[in-house]
């Protein structure tokens, strides 16, 4: 975790005690610090200095118009699967020049304001794709910058949910048909075919999947370019793993240098879009014990974040570390399931943790900025949690906690007489 650490007994992010969030804000509630945001995106800036290159950050990991403002300010491009992404992206201030736009299914309307506001490129999946693509572009008599999404079929050694890279996975075209569905675009009127990407998984920990897919590319590169077809960039998609327990992954500058090597002489413009490697180790959720409930079998203790808060361990089996808000000295250390309040066994945020722990304590869940919030749902009509960004000594509140009244708007009674 960055800029997370305990003073005098008390766990703070910065300078601001998350007791004091916590007592203020109420719980459950995310905390991001500016300063590890600031500093994870800036280490693949500076890595990439001097280069023809461009830092999307992917909007997916967390959206929060807070985050995305930060990263704006530093000049941050952005990668978005949606309308509702693009338009977070541009209401904090994002530049639309420096946006990708990722995804399977890009529907019609999202097609057309992407184009409105002049994205850079148009990352597509598919042969029905292009043809969309190039339809709204003709109505609105443009030209689209596209890229195909290369699905170059290498094991991205990563949990099965969030492996994209392989043949089985709906991702992307598949490397043999990709040259056709190239020669295909050159021809069309309305767009222009500007690069290649590929995104075969998430939190990888190592580089040699990276570099496989980077070389089978290359392949295709070099084939294109023997056809006439130059790309201008080569966009290599996000993935970079974070540490949640012991994992050490290569650092953006570790990976960026692989890369380089890899890429020779080859005048490519380079494209990433970090996600988890930007906000994960950012950001803890804080949750507060309501009770201790000791069975024969277990010691659970009931926390007041749930699975509809943070899903990653329920649905991944993920691990992330839970810590003491506060250190306690006297008291016995026990092992606990962390268990919320929804009504499901698989609600749990963590399984037999040694824990010295009282009912009314603080907990923070560790590496939550990324894939936390961003997956929450009203499960249980639950509110999801506040949002906070640490400044220094400050913080500000950059998502109000829902209240019971947002979660029945837009929601009907039977009219009276039916
Ligand atoms: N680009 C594309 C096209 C993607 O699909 C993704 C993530 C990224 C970039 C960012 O990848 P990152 O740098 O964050 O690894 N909910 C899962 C992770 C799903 C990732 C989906 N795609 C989790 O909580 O582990």
């Amino acid at each position: 975790m960055d800029n997370f650490e305990y003073l005098n007994g008390s766990l703070n992010c910065e300078e601001v005690p998350l007791s004091r969030i916590a007592n203020e804000v109420g719980t459950p509630t995310y905390v991001y610090s500016r300063d590890a945001l600031e500093r994870a995106y800036l280490a693949y800036a500076e890595a990439l200095k001097g280069r023809d290159a461009l830092v999307c950050y992917a909007v997916k990991a967390n959206s929060n118009i807070g985050v995305l403002n930060i990263l704006a300010r530093l000049g941050a491009g952005f990668d978005i699967v949606s309308l509702g992404e693009l338009e977070r992206v541009l209401r904090a201030g994002g530049d639309p020049a420096k946006v990708v736009f990722s995804g399977v299914a890009k529907k019609a309307d999202e097609i057309k304001r992407a184009l409105e506001v002049g994205i850079h490129c148009f990352n597509l999946e598919s042969d029905a794709e292009l043809d969309r693509v190039n339809a709204v572009a003709a109505e609105m008599g443009q030209t689209a910058r596209i890229s195909f999404r290369v699905n170059p079929d290498v094991d991205a050694k990563t949990h099965p949910y969030i492996s994209t890279g392989l043949k089985e996975n709906k991702f992307g075209i598949d490397i043999d048909s990709a040259l056709d569905v190239y020669r295909r675009a050159a021809a069309l009127e309305n767009v222009e075919v500007v690069g290649i990407d590929c995104h075969i998984g998430s939190q990888l920990t190592e580089l040699s999947p990276f570099l496989d897919a980077l070389d089978r590319l290359l392949v295709l590169i070099d084939q294109l370019a023997d056809e006439g077809i130059k790309l201008k960039h080569l966009d290599l998609g996000g993935g970079l793993g974070v540490c949640y327990t012991d994992e050490v992954p290569p650092t953006p500058a570790e990976y960026i240098e692989a890369i380089s090597e890899r890429l020779g002489d080859r005048e490519l413009g380079l494209v990433f879009e970090p996600g988890r490697s930007i906000a994960a180790n950012a950001g803890v959720m804080l949750t507060r014990v309501e009770f201790l409930k000791q069975t024969g079998e277990k010691n659970f203790a009931i926390i007041d974040g749930a699975m509809n808060d943070l899903i990653r361990p329920s649905l991944y089996g993920a691990y992330q570390e839970i810590v003491p808000v506060e250190l306690r000295e006297e008291g016995e250390t026990k092992t606990w399931d962390l268990v919320g309040p929804v009504c499901e066994t698989g609600d749990f945020l963590g399984k037999d943790r040694e824990l010295n722990l009282q009912a009314n304590d603080l907990l923070a869940v560790c590496s939550a900025g990324a894939y936390g919030f961003v997956m929450a749902s009203n499960y249980n009509t639950r509110g999801r949690p506040a949002e906070v960004i640490v400044d220094d000594n400050k913080f500000v509140v950059v998502r109000e906690r829902e209240r019971v009244s947002d979660l029945m708007r837009g929601e009907h009674l039977l009219p009276k007489d039916a």
